[in-house]
């Protein structure tokens, strides 16, 4: 009997590491700093040198990086955030938490990333209307593979708008000579413990090459306070990222390059057994994707995820519906049809993929799902 093929694997990559995390935490508990402690800023220091990011910032989770970056930008009602709809509920979510209007946009079906047609579209009606002022534009990293942040950049310049790109799914990947963190002017991660970069809870980063705008979030994180923690100068928060969170990442990071290679040559295994029969996301050309997830695209996809259960092959769906069809959204649902989320939400499956996948693994949900389709 073969090895069971996981969705994802959270226990081999800490079997590898045990020996150094559990000195990194008994170093914790020696020094007794359990928050701000020394661990934070030198996570920080060696995530600005892995993204090439000018500064960075540890917070609490994903979900905290993209609102302290929205308070950041003093974000509030009668602005728009432009964002896909076909992303996780957290993007928008944290629009709807500063008081500003989402614009839900469509999606490209082969990189399954926002669509810069469509953005340019969607700002050029909330212009004419006139009711509100365009004033974001959060551009999602989807399973790892950047958006076009050269055409997305464009289009938010022409409109005075900044870029947040939400690569809660993508940290390692990159765009020509750039990774991700430095490929726009903000950027919000996740360490969610099935993410590229996983913590042993929850956490996240902020990536900006702007002081001013890493001195915000830094006050923002930190309940709005000034550099010598005295006074509330704005609004803020908790989210602060602990120093054993922090700790557990350090020590992710010495494997990293390491897991991403594998991600790589995992993706290429499957890209070339399924090539030709099954479609795939497709990445852009000069782009890095981190593969934080591989995912296709199969008609009756109810049916294909029982013949490959039957089979011993776990899938997941990621996601069955696009935001603006969800109840807490739709308001917010845009006149016009959003005709690739919804394509997608019905197609998209993804398939077993972690950095510990073997050959045999691989090959073997390849034909499982050649199979099933
Ligand atoms: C695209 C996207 N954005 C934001 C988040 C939120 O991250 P977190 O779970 O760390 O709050 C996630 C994570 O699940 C995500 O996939």
């Amino acid at each position: 009997m073969s090895d069971p093929i996981l969705f994802f694997d959270l226990k081999t990559p800490a079997r590898r590491l045990r020996a150094d995390i559990e000195k990194r935490l008994t170093a914790i508990l020696d020094h007794g700093a359990y928050i701000g402690g020394p661990e934070v800023t030198e996570l920080e220091a060696q995530l600005a040198a892995f993204t090439g990011a000018k500064h960075a910032l540890a917070v609490a989770s994903g979900t905290d990086a993209l609102v302290i970056a929205l308070m950041g930008e003093e974000i509030g009602p009668g602005d728009a955030v432009f964002l896909p709809a076909f992303t996780y509920n957290a993007t928008a979510n944290a629009v709807l938490m500063t008081g500003a209007t989402p614009v839900f946009v469509d999606v490209e079906r082969e990189t399954c990333n926002i669509d810069p047609g469509q953005l340019e579209n969607a700002v050029e009606r909330v212009v004419a209307e006139g009711t509100l002022k365009p004033k974001l534009v959060i551009a999602v990293d989807l399973y790892g593979q950047p958006a076009n942040y050269p055409a997305i950049g464009a289009i938010a310049k022409r409109h005075r708008m900044a870029v947040l790109s939400d690569a809660a799914q993508a940290l390692g990947g990159g765009q020509g000579n750039k990774r991700i963190g430095a490929l726009c002017e903000m950027t919000a991660t996740s360490f969610y413990p099935s993410k590229t970069l996983g913590a042993y809870g929850d956490g996240g980063a902020m990536f900006t090459d702007d002081p001013d705008r890493f001195e915000r979030w830094s006050s923002i994180r930190w309940h709005g306070t000034d550099a010598a923690k005295k006074e509330s100068i704005r609004v803020g928060l908790n989210g602060r990222l602990d120093s054993m969170q922090c700790a557990v990442v350090l020590s992710k990071l010495t494997i990293f390059e390491d897991e991403l290679q594998a991600r790589a040559a995992h993706a290429q295994r499957y890209r070339a057994n399924l090539k030709g029969r099954v479609r795939m996301q497709e990445p852009a050309v000069d782009d890095r994707h981190a593969w934080g997830l591989f995912t296709v695209m199969v008609e009756n996809r109810d049916a294909v995820q029982a013949k490959l259960k039957e089979q011993g092959v776990p899938s997941s769906v990621y996601y069955s519906m696009p935001l603006h069809r969800h109840k807490a959204f739709a308001p917010h649902a845009p006149a016009e049809p959003l005709v690739n989320c919804d394509w997608l939400a019905d197609h998209v499956l993804s398939l077993p993929f972690h950095p510990y996948l073997t050959d045999e693994q691989i090959d073997r949900v390849s034909e499982a799902l050649l199979k099933a389709v």
